[in-house]
């Protein structure tokens, strides 16, 4: 099965967009998913650094720069989840080829249910091939005007090229009373609210340990947030502490329904799914980004 590609994109930096990847794509391999992350934010590369990778001598740089093939490049995470880091030196960086990223993308979708790509900050090329890719983007805002704005500039440059935003990640609302409420970032957005994650200090110290907050304090608020968030996408019922997770044919088709507007795709309609993501493929790679 192919998988379904999400990329976590924002406006502004520093929102939470490599919070939200780890934990989501930790919670999803919790989940059984096969589910791999990729730092696709090359130049300001954090992912592997959340996870104690940074050592790691093979990373998406050197894949970039053509001196290194992907495989070497996949690290172990928490619950099975699979990692591919980008270095965080700055000759990396230079050595790497964005354009190369959609090749890499490619080869690695057959073998994951899920892949979720962390992008850039801001709208520049490297930041734009992650959500032309995309089957869809997760938009993560913080509750403030700023970064209501600058997310705005993804969204559009998002649709401009025929990629689809699925909805937004509310992260570290609660904090004031003074910030813009839930109703009006999806408003100005024009999205759904996909889910609301708290400001939670437990985020911090996990990365004091490198690991994902779902994993090092997994009842922490922001954590049960990540996790519903990942049942969602995964269409599974969020299990209750000491349950087995229940997968329920008829919620996931309906799920399916109420998010992509269609079932869940069966041995047929595989080949529909494809096609999308393969003419995104060709749009990034032949033309129009
Ligand atoms: N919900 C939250 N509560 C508290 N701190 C958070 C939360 N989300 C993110 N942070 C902190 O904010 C900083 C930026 O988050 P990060 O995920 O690196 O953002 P981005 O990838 O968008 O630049 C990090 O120090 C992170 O630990
Ligand atoms: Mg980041």
């Amino acid at each position: 099965m192919t998988a379904k590609v999400y990329t976590i994109a924002s406006g502004k930096g520093g929102v939470g967009k490599t919070t939200t990847t780890i934990n989501l794509g930790t919670a999803l391999a919790g989940l059984g998913k096969r589910t791999i992350v990729l730092d696709a934010d090359i130049g300001m590369a954090n992912l592997g650094l959340t996870l104690g990778l940074e050592k790691s001598e093979v990373t998406l740089h050197e894949v970039l720069a053509g001196k290194a093939n992907v495989k070497d490049a996949i690290y172990d995470g928490p619950n099975g989840l699979k990692v591919l880091p980008s270095g965080i030196s700055l000759q990396g960086f230079q050595n790497a080829d964005p354009e190369k990223m959609v090749e890499v993308m490619g080869s690695l979708v057959e073998n994951y249910d899920f892949m979720l790509i962390d992008a850039p900050a801001g709208i520049s090329k490297d930041g734009v091939i992650p959500l032309a890719i995309a089957d869809e983007v997760i938009l993560v805002v913080n509750p403030e005007i700023t970064s209501v704005a600058d997310a705005m500039k993804t969204k559009v440059l998002t649709e401009m090229i025929d990629s689809n935003v699925l909805g937004v990640v509310i992260n570290r609302g609660g904090t004031t009373t003074t910030e813009l409420s839930n109703e009006k970032v999806a408003k100005l957005l024009d999205c759904n609210i996909l889910e609301v994650v708290p400001d939670d200090v437990n985020i911090r110290n996990a990365l004091a340990f490198r690991m994902p907050l779902v994993v090092k304090y997994p009842e922490s608020p922001a954590s049960i947030a990540f996790k519903r968030l990942a049942a969602s996408l995964a269409g599974m019922e969020m299990p209750d502490e000491d349950e087995e997770v229940v997968d329920k044919d008829g919620f996931v088709n309906r799920l399916s329904l109420a998010l992509f507007g269609s079932k869940v795709p069966d041995e047929t309609e595989e080949v529909v799914v494809k096609k999308g993501f393969l003419d995104r493929l060709a749009l990034a790679l032949f033309g129009g980004v």
